[in-house]
């Protein structure tokens, strides 16, 4: 079969660049070899974890916090099976979606695992495909510690913790990244000890430092532990888990049910072929590709986690959407500068361009505010008011440089800061814009008017 573009990984990065590429007329086809469409997000990643931190924290929430509202019940019964089942629920109505996206569109779905034959061919387990082009969109997986394998019983995966059918009663989390607090956080409010152990001296350390202080403050207030600058460096599996640290001088021995190893995702090109195709990759596995995702093979791309960059959903599908553009003769861009980045807590964090770190690495001149949630109506009426909205902006062009939400709903209003950064806006252009009474969102407003020193509610 022959077909203009081939993409192989059906993720956020290969559905949309498959979807596109149908859109402007080009033949396309999509080689996926799970059973389903969507990749880790729809699968095992962003979607399921999202049903199951609302559900948790449903309950967490009638638990907590309803009782300040005047609202008294009994303590939530948790029928895990049953949110389990909601959350596959959720998950199968996602990838049967983007089966029905692709008919749509008219996109092939070849099902099966992908293996490069030279440069316009692929060998999908014996029926060999051509394309004029290819698109490699495989993705990312979990990386394991060399004496911690993952066996999806006591030692998890993110995909392991997203699968269990018992809640542990004390889990251990190696990494204090988005995967570490975001699935912690779902295990402590369904009743689990969760204690973290983190190589840094901070968590979450892709955020604004002001993020990750706030975050961690509220989640051991939550009654999550921390240990920070900790190197695991052994496991026991005899018994439980059990894992001896070392701090400094101090060792230490960590026990619990099951351990959550969330060190980070490593590119993943299995059983591709990138060498016999001429793929190069750098050491760390990642994908080589020009500023046009142009890989050392010139009819072959990649996009998405399998490249160099923040491993998110929504930067795969910038890629993918641009990477169908560049290869119908349009010239797209993608803007690496106004990419939000979320975590789904409770409060949310989300930030979007520069941090602060950035910024004083740069050298930047630039001027920092923060409006508290405390001081904005809506979250007081709400009773969530916990937060900031921190602003940095140049000194001297008062162009907006980065934008960092700590507080309820951050990855709604991160939109935005995101729009504005995207569109190069200054701090004036953010203040100077109506925002509805009473709103969240007026903390961005007011953080706006913070930078140069004029808030009116503060
Ligand atoms: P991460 O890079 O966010 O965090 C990993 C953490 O593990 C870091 O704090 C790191 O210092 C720590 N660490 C590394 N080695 C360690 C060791 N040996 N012992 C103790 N700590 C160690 O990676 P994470 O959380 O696994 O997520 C992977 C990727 O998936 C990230 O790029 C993330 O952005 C993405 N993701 C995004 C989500 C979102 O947008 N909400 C949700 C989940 C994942």
């Amino acid at each position: 079969m022959k077909y203009d573009c081939l993409v192989i990984g059906g993720g956020p990065g290969g559905y949309a660049a498959a979807i596109r590429c149908a859109q402007l007329g080009l033949r396309s086809a999509c080689i996926e070899k799970r059973k389903t469409l969507g990749g880790t997000c729809l699968n095992v990643g962003c979607i399921p974890s999202k049903a199951l931190l609302y559900s948790s924290e449903l309950a967490w929430k009638i638990e907590t916090q309803a009782g300040a509202h005047g609202i008294f019940s009994q303590k939530p019964r948790i029928d895990f099976e049953k949110m389990m089942a909601r959350k596959e629920g959720v998950v199968a109505g996602f990838t049967q979606g983007i089966e029905g996206l692709f008919k749509k569109n008219k996109v092939d779905w070849i099902q099966g695992s992908a293996l490069l034959k030279g440069t316009n061919q692929v060998d999908v387990e014996g029926t060999i495909f051509e394309a004029r082009f290819i698109i490699l969109a495989t993705g990312s997986e979990p990386i394991a510690l060399p004496f911690l394998p993952f066996e999806n019983q006591k030692v998890l995966s993110s995909t392991g913790a997203l699968a269990l059918r018992a809640i542990p009663k004390k889990l251990l989390v190696i990494g204090a990244g988005v995967i570490g607090v975001e699935l912690g956080s779902v295990y402590q409010r369904l009743g689990s000890e969760v204690v973290f152990i983190e190589f840094l001296d901070r968590i979450c350390p892709a955020f604004d430092s002001s993020l990750s202080k706030g975050l961690e403050k509220s989640l051991r207030a939550q009654g999550m532990t921390f240990y920070l600058s900790h190197k695991v460096l052994k496991a026991d599996l005899s018994q439980g888990v059990s894992l001896e640290t070392q701090s400094g001088e101090k060792q230490e021995i960590f026990s619990g049910d099951a351990v959550l190893v969330a060190v980070g995702r490593k590119p993943y090109a299995e059983g591709l072929g990138l060498s016999g195709a001429g793929v190069r990759q750098d050491e760390k596995g990642f994908v080589q590709i020009d500023a046009s995702f142009r890989t050392s093979v010139p009819h072959i791309f990649a996009i998405g986690d399998l490249v160099q960059g923040p491993m998110l959903a929504h930067k795969a599908s910038e890629e993918g959407v641009a990477v169908a553009e560049l290869i119908a003769g349009h010239v797209p861009k993608v803007d690496y500068f106004s990419i939000p980045n979320v975590a789904y807590t409770s409060p949310e964090v989300a930030g979007v361009g520069l941090t602060e770190e950035e910024a004083k690495q740069r050298s930047l001149n630039y001027k920092a505010a923060q409006f508290p949630f405390k001081a904005n109506s809506r979250a007081r009426c709400a009773g969530e008011d916990e937060g900031f909205v921190k602003i940095l902006a140049e000194a001297k062009s008062r162009k907006l440089l980065g934008v960092h939400i700590f507080g309820a709903h951050a990855s709604e209003l991160i939109a935005e800061p995101t729009l504005a950064l995207a569109q190069r806006l200054t701090v004036d252009q953010l203040f100077e814009t109506s925002h509805a009474h009473p709103t969240f969102s007026e903390a961005i407003k007011e953080a706006a008017l913070s930078v140069f020193g004029l808030p009116i509610h503060l």
